[in-house]
């Protein structure tokens, strides 16, 4: 695979691809991003993610100038020119370019980019053993601040502070509560336990990312006969819980055995956290497929 880079309608190698630096989300964090998975040459829940993105443009109100199916033939033709068969997609779509907060600066089209790339969030062997995890200082942002449906990349200076602050105390991710003290989510991906063989996750009002994997997550335990509430909850559930795991595009799924040093369950990955990395494997297999690379050359 090489990895590479449309932007704004030119590829180019990743090393070398350059937007303009009166980019928006580049002075102001002010766009929208997307991570999506390439599993075995098929582009994994691609509808999903260009459908969040396409709400958020909406609701931030950008000049989007590219359709949602145009967007997925390029993403698809980009990933085709890349060979990609395992690999990351970074989506980005900025307000534009212009000096100034002000939307009315921004005297651009949206910028968009489509990276071909990869990326690995945990070592391999944390997915055997499971996450360490400590609860960070941050809070997730209100939604009556920042909606969080909104993938947006200004969001993101909070999720990497508590990252750092995770990785200060040598744990693998970082727990974020929301302002009134419940549980939200982890710095990149949603949380999961398993009590009484009940699943349960914070409800999506609880300021966190409504990610696709955990919709697929939920989705796939349900198909199996299994319950899931979307509810509200605090550490005192983690802690009581006999398993808890991890999900998103870039993390998957992948168990959490401690948090904050005292162990979840027997401290190891729990049983039904196994069968639903399994299940979700065999999920990520059902992806758009890439046209063929023989088209490009
Ligand atoms: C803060 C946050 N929560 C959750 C997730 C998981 O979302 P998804 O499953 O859509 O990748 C992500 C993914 O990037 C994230 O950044």
């Amino acid at each position: 695979m090489t990895k590479l880079v449309w932007l704004n309608g030119v590829v180019s190698p990743l090393e070398s691809a350059t937007t303009s630096v009166a980019d928006h989300a580049h002075l102001y964090g002010d766009g929208l991003f997307e991570g999506i998975r390439i599993y075995s040459g098929k582009v994994f829940k691609l509808d999903e993610h260009l459908d969040r993105l396409y709400h958020g443009c909406r609701y931030m109100n950008f000049a989007m100038e590219i359709s949602k199916s145009e967007l997925k033939e390029i993403i698809l033709q980009t990933a085709s020119q890349a060979e990609a068969v395992d690999g990351y997609i970074r989506l980005n779509v900025s307000r534009g370019s212009g000096l100034g907060l002000d939307p009315k600066a921004v005297k651009t089209a949206p910028n968009v980019m489509v990276m071909i790339s990869t990326l690995a969030l945990y070592g391999a062997e944390a997915y055997e053993t499971g996450l360490d995890v400590i609860t960070t200082s941050f809070r997730t942002i209100p939604a009556d601040s920042l909606d969080q449906r909104l993938k947006c990349i200004g969001r993101y200076a909070t999720h990497i502070l508590a990252k750092a602050e995770a990785n200060r105390a040598g744990a693998g991710e970082g727990l974020m509560l929301n302002h009134q003290g419940l549980v939200a989510e982890c710095t990149g991906d949603n949380i999961f336990l398993v009590k009484d063989g009940v699943i349960k996750t914070p409800h999506a009002s609880c300021g966190l990312l409504q990610g696709i994997t955990r919709d697929t997550v939920i989705e796939i335990a349900r198909r199996n006969g299994l319950v899931v509430e979307e509810t509200l909850l605090t550490r005192y559930d983690l802690l009581e819980a006999d398993e808890t795991f991890l999900t998103g595009t870039a993390a998957e799924v992948i168990p959490m055995v401690t948090l904050d040093q005292r162990l979840i369950g027997d401290g190891r990955p729990g049983r039904l956290t196994k069968k639903i990395i399994d299940w979700y494997h065999e999920e990520t297999l059902k992806g758009t497929p890439i046209p063929a690379y023989a088209s490009n050359h």
